[in-house]
Parts: structure tokens; sequence; C-alpha cells
């Protein structure tokens, strides 16, 4: 049985002891709704992209070896850098569209998009999940939204990195699209600002391998914490519905 629309005080963070006290009265917590449709469809076509994105992205950089034959023949590096383009798109419009949805989703919709640095508490818990995560205490808390090292990976190592990859992405596509284009227009100062054309080429490669990092960290996490943690994680990103155990 869920109770999806019940917006109980642990929906605003971490579930605590005396929540549970409160909801004694018979009732439980048995799921909350916590990531809104257009969230998850963003997320996994976010996901998507950004595999795309680094593939090409790498053969653009190091290209493979020349074809036989004539080179009038083959369009590897065509194929390549369109789909590199076209998947570039899809994620600076999907960060726009993901940016809206923080003003008029709910308030889960909005975790991505800053950290409350200021307060203590959160960056107690934020240790507290690093100590869980370096296998230091043996049981995590529990949270309705992402715990709190999660939130901090995420807007520093997944919306910090994308933001420079987008900036970085289309100055380098205004150098194609030429002097008077949009993209040279709003990007262009990106070029000299890091030197020269070849340095924006560095930059945004070494972007990818810093996006890399939080991919394989973030889906190591995703997957321990579903088996090890007190929460549906996974599945959360799936049906939008969190649920809780022991
Ligand atoms: C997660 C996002 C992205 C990743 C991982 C990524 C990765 C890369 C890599 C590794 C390169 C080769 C750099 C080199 O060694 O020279 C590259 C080139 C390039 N990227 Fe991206 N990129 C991303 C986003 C974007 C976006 C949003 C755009 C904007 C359309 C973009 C446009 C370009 C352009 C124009 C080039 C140069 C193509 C060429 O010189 O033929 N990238 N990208
Ligand atoms: C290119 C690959 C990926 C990127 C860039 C990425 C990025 C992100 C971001 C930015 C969020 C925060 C969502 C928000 O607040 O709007 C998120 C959440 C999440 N991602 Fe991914 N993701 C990727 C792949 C995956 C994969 C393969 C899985 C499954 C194993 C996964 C599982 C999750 C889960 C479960 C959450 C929610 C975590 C929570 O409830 O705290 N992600 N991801």
């Amino acid at each position: 049985m869920t109770r999806s629309a019940h917006v109980h005080p642990a929906a605003a963070g971490r579930v605590s002891p005396s929540d549970a006290e409160e909801l004694s009265h018979g009732q439980t917590i048995q799921s909350v709704y916590v990531y809104e449709a257009p969230v998850r469809v963003w997320h996994w076509v976010n996901a998507l992209a950004i595999t795309v994105l680094a593939l090409s992205g790498y053969f653009i950089g190091k290209p493979l070896p020349t074809m036989p034959g004539e080179a009038s023949d083959h369009f590897v590096m065509g194929y390549i850098r369109f789909a590199h383009f076209a998947a570039g798109y899809v994620l600076a419009v999907g960060l726009l569209g993901r940016a809206y949805w923080a003003l008029v989703g709910n308030h889960h919709a909005r975790e991505l998009f800053w950290v409350p640095v200021f307060s203590r508490t959160y960056w107690r818990e934020v240790l507290t999940m690093l100590k869980w995560y370096l296998f230091l205490i043996p049981k995590p808390s529990q949270y309705v939204g992402h715990n709190p090292m999660a939130r901090l990976a995420m807007f520093a190592g997944f919306m910090g990195i994308s933001v420079f990859m987008v900036v970085t992405g289309f100055a380098l596509y205004g150098e194609g699209a030429q002097m008077g284009s949009w993209q040279e227009r709003l990007f262009g100062w990106v070029i000299p600002l890091m030197g020269q054309s070849q340095d924006v080429h560095t930059w945004h490669r070494m972007g990818m391998w810093a996006m890399l990092v939080f991919i394989i960290l973030h889906i190591y996490a995703a997957i321990r914490e579903d088996i090890m943690g007190r929460q549906s994680i996974v599945s959360t990103m799936i049906s939008g519905h969190r649920t809780f155990k022991n």
C-alpha cells in the first residue's frame, strides 16, 4: 500500500525517530512520492545524452586510425561529431528544462541546484554519510530526498561540471558556426579567457574525465545504497516513490 499524496514532515528531509512516534497511531510511512515524472524522465534522457557525449567526445579528440580508400568515401568523423553535437543540444536544453522544473516542481526538485552551506547540521550529516560510505559506522540515517552527501556530489560533481561542459562546448561549437553565430556571440569570450582554442579543447576533455569520475561513484553509490542502505534508491528514480527499510 502506498500513501503517495501524504506530505509528512519527514518529506522535508531526514526521517527521524520522532517522526516514527508521531505516526504511531496505526500509521507508518509506506512510501513518499519524491521524484516527479519530469525529473525522472530528465534523469534517464540526460544519462543517455552524457553516454553518447563521452563516447563521441573521446573519439573527436583521439580519432580512429585513418580509413582505407578514398577519404571522400567515408564520413565517420562527420557522424561522430554529429552525434556529439546532437547529444550536446539534448544536454543543454535538458538542463534548461530541469532548471525550470526546479522552480515549479516539488522541493526535492530544487536539491540539485543548491546546498545549505551555512547549516552546521547539514555538514554533520554529510560527515555521517561519508563515514557510512567508508564502512566506519554500521548504520546510516534515512532520507526522503537525496542524502546530504549525494546532494553535495550532485551539485558540485554534476551540476558544476555540466554547466562547464555546456559553456566550453558551445564556445568550441561557435568556432565551427563562425563569427556572428549565436554560439560565438554568447560563448566566444571563453576562448581568449582560457588562452586559445586548443586550451578550451583540453579543458573540455578534462571536464569529461571529471564527469566520468562522478558517474562511476554515482552508480556505485546508487547500487550500494539500494542493497545496504535503509531506503529504496534505484526504483525511486524509476517510479518516483521512496520506500523504507528498518
Ligand atoms: C558531458 C558533456 C560533454 C562531454 C563529456 C564532452 C566531451 C568532449 C570531448 C572529450 C571532446 C574532445 C576534446 C578534444 O580532445 O579535443 C569534445 C569536443 C567537442 N565538444 Fe564536447 N562534450 C560535452 C558536451 C558538449 C556540449 C554541450 C557541446 C555543445 C554543443 C559540445 C561541443 C563540442 C565541440 C564543438 C567539440 C569540438 C569538436 C571538434 O573539434 O571537432 N560538447 N567534447
Ligand atoms: C551518465 C550517467 C548518469 C548521470 C550523469 C546521473 C546524474 C544524476 C543526477 C544529476 C541526479 C540527481 C537528480 C535530481 O535531483 O534531479 C541523479 C539521481 C539518481 N541517479 Fe543518476 N545519473 C546517471 C546514471 C545513473 C544510473 C545508471 C543509475 C542506476 C544505477 C542512476 C541512479 C540514480 C538514482 C537512484 C538517483 C536518485 C538518488 C537519490 O534518491 O538520492 N543514475 N543522477
